[in-house]
């Protein structure tokens, strides 16, 4: 690849602001198409963010100038679209998650490899500054040996505020598949590949109401738990807790904790690129008189501030000098992997093994510069 590369969005729904926002921003790459099954909704949104065509899909993925396709879709068609992209010869970045069962997406993964074309998978927060800053000081002993990890995301849920939710209760989203791939990226680009999960959950209400937007005050069903709780162990031996709910009046999410033998880490929300990063040690001794009052220690963030779309500029970089990307299909079939594990453990109320591994996740280097241009 030379000069910047070429990109087509498909699906031009809420998340594609953000990414036009952003790609538009990158001079590594030009967004040169927006597709959707809604013609008008792509035109719109290429013409508030300057881009030259619009149109359906396929006139996306017959466009000779987009390299790369952009998945914006819902869930429900990712590997779909994914798979049409790879046979029209493009490179594929998608949103999360990768797709909804594991003989699809590995299908995928496979057809991308035989002709040549890279797939990268959201989320690309663990690309973001923060995380990789925390990243960074657990490799250089901060904590000591990390021993155990802690995960919260509870909210009342998102028909709070999306105006066409529906697919965020569906089967292949829930806190688990929609919130989930923050969580667990993060875990695994940490610790490595998950071997067994434990999960349970549960379905409070079967029919949720839409609260924003022209459909506002309808009624839709709820195919998935709404409240998952779930434990992991890792290859390397640490252990992971995460709490997954779209049903708590209590909005506490972003929580991600790492615990070692020198010391605890607070890591940045996995679904922001920056946030606090902040140890704290253990005490020496705790004697008569001794307050228990333990001294937290912030770590300043390193690299440049950018959002979503990182994964994907990274992914065009790493085709030019060819080098593994970070967020790779590959990790996002096996964080699939583990979350379809854990719907099988909820529903057996066995443990199960987790058939998939995924090779180390390579760091991003501190140098790193979003805005540069290297193509
Ligand atoms: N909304 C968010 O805050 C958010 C955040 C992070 C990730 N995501 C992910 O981004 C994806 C899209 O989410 P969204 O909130 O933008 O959804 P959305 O429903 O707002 O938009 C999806 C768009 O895809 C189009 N579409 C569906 N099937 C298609 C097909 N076969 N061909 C062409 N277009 C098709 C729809 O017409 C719609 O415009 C999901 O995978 C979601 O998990 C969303």
């Amino acid at each position: 690849m030379t000069g910047p590369v070429g990109v087509g969005i498909i699906g031009a729904g809420v998340i594609s602001d953000t990414y036009l926002q952003n790609l538009t921003s990158f001079p590594d790459v030009t967004v040169v198409h927006v597709g959707d099954l809604n013609v008008e909704r792509a035109r719109a949104q290429a013409e508030k963010y300057g881009v030259p065509r619009a149109g359906t899909a396929a006139d996306v993925l017959a466009d000779p100038e987009v390299e790369v396709v952009v998945n914006l879709t819902i869930p429900a068609v990712h590997v779909e679209v994914s798979a049409a992209a790879i046979a029209a010869g493009k490179h594929v970045w998608t949103e999360k998650p990768l797709g909804l069962d594991r003989n699809g997406t590995a299908q995928l993964l496979r057809d991308a490899d035989a002709a040549g074309l890279r797939i990268g998978s959201a989320p690309d927060t663990v690309l973001g500054p923060g995380f990789q800053t925390a990243k960074r000081a657990i490799a250089e002993g901060v904590i000591g040996t990390p021993l155990f990890a802690q995960t919260v995301f509870q909210t009342q849920g998102p028909d709070l505020w999306h105006p066409s939710p529906q697919f965020l209760f569906a089967r292949g989203a829930g806190p688990l598949l929609d919130m989930g791939p923050y969580y667990l990226t993060g875990l695994v680009s940490l610790f490595g590949a998950v071997e067994k999960v434990s999960a349970f959950g549960s379905r409070v209400r079967t029919e949720r109401m839409i609260h924003t937007g022209p459909d506002a005050g309808t009624t839709f069903p709820v195919e998935v738990p709404t409240t998952v709780q779930l434990l992991t162990s890792f290859s390397s031996g640490v252990q992971g807790q995460s709490l997954l709910s779209f049903d708590s009046a209590l909005e506490r999410a972003g929580v991600f904790e790492v615990h070692g033998t020198e010391g605890s880490l607070v890591l940045p929300d996995p679904n922001m690129f920056t946030g606090r990063i902040a140890v704290v040690r253990p005490l020496g001794a705790l004697r008569d008189g001794m307050s228990f009052e333990q001294e937290w220690i912030d770590i300043p963030q390193q690299g440049a501030e950018t959002g979503r779309g990182l994964g994907l500029l990274d992914m065009v970089r790493a085709i030019a000098e060819d080098r593994p990307h970070v967020a790779s299909g590959a990790l996002g079939h096996h964080v699939l992997d583990v979350m379809l594990s854990a719907e099988e453990s909820i529903a057996s109320g066995e443990t199960v093994t987790v058939s998939s591994t995924v090779d180390e996740v390579p760091a991003v280097p501190v140098d790193f510069d979003p805005f540069a241009a290297t193509l």
